[in-house]
């Protein structure tokens, strides 16, 4: 359990330019004050990621949405009301305290309010906004737990506060509303039914021209070992052409699809699209720890958080 005094000192440690990996219900996040440009700078270069992709900002309290935006829409308070605090990130255009070094010398700004105690007693200790992108190297695969983040970036971090395992699992879902139409740019941890019931209207699902955002590469999110994605009915004849090629062979699939295929570790997942989330990149630490070549996996039906699951699996899988 971590006490009032590890949450005091990680926020001086913020204070004193630190780099800080802290919990979030979505996955941990990489932390740096988002107003000292050196502390931001060190967060690109531990985490080997290019400084023009941007880096959301994490506030406190859905009212300091105004210290670090301008020309909010009306939508955006409406969201940010309804799932603030929660797995989901707003675009907008940036003002006030953001600085060039967080957005990547965008004009447009991610902001968001996690839903977790840790995080949040932090950004209260600390007093300012929080930049973080996920605590893992660039195009690996998001931490879930202390451990993964200790394993991934070590001593490169001044201090990891330990929230135990995230609940959502997967990232935020980041949503654009720097201009007319909503956009989602990432699927997550807030579905798509879920915001358009929210403001009575389709959003729209894809990418912007000219946003250079890491989490929008075809290829992200992957484990060391190969991912490849298969029909069910696919996986007994796969993990045998593997075999004849000579590779240790993972397979991830759900619990009613389970049935013996001849791989070498097996991992099953739950059924329901939250707690596949929950437990996916788990599964994906696991499967590299057993030093498997190559994944095999299927993808879930993609409504609700099916979306968000599938986006990560074909990004995983796709040619690096
Ligand atoms: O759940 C999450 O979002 C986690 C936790 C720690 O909050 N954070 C996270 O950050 O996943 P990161 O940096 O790994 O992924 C954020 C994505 C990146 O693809 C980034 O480029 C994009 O959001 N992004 C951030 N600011 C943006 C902006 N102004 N315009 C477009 N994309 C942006
Ligand atoms: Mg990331």
């Amino acid at each position: 359990m971590l006490s009032r005094e590890d949450v005091a000192r990680a926020a001086q440690v913020l204070k004193d330019g630190g780099l800080v990996a802290f919990p979030t219900e979505t996955v941990y996040g990489l932390g740096a004050d988002a107003e000292n440009d050196r502390a931001v700078q060190r967060v690109f270069e531990v985490k080997g990621r290019p400084s023009d992709h941007p880096l959301i900002v994490h506030i406190a309290e859905p009212s300091q949405i105004n210290d670090w935006a301008s020309d909010i829409p009306h939508v955006a308070h409406q969201l940010a009301a309804r799932f603030w605090p929660g797995p989901l990130t707003l675009i907008l255009r940036s003002g006030g305290r953001t600085r060039h070094t967080v957005t990547g010398g965008q004009s447009t700004v991610g902001l968001r309010v996690p839903a977790h105690p840790v995080a949040h007693a932090l950004l209260r200790a600390f007093g300012g906004g929080i930049a973080a992108p996920s605590a893992n190297r660039f195009g690996g695969v998001s931490p879930t737990t202390a451990d993964h983040v200790k394993r991934d970036l070590g001593t490169s971090v001044d201090c990891i506060l330990d929230g135990g395992p995230c609940a959502v699992g997967i990232e935020s879902t980041i949503l654009d509303l720097s201009s007319d139409e909503p956009c989602i740019l990432r699927p997550g941890g807030v579905t798509r039914e879920a915001i358009e019931e929210e403001i009575g209207a389709a959003v729209l699902v894809g990418k912007r021209n000219n946003i250079r955002a890491p989490g929008l590469l075809s290829s992200h999110y992957a484990p060391r070992a190969a991912v490849v994605l298969l029909a069910p009915y696919e996986l007994e004849a796969r993990v045998q052409s593997e075999h004849e090629r000579g590779r240790r062979v993972g397979v991830l699939m759900r619990g009613s699809e389970a049935h013996a295929v001849g791989a070498e570790v097996t991992v099953l997942l739950p059924d329901d699209h939250e707690h596949i989330a929950r437990r996916l990149y788990q599964a994906l630490h696991d499967l590299d720890d057993q030093q498997v070549d190559v994944i095999l996996t299927t993808l879930p039906e993609e409504t609700g958080l099916g979306m968000a699951i599938a986006d990560r699996l074909r990004k995983a899988a796709a040619p690096r």
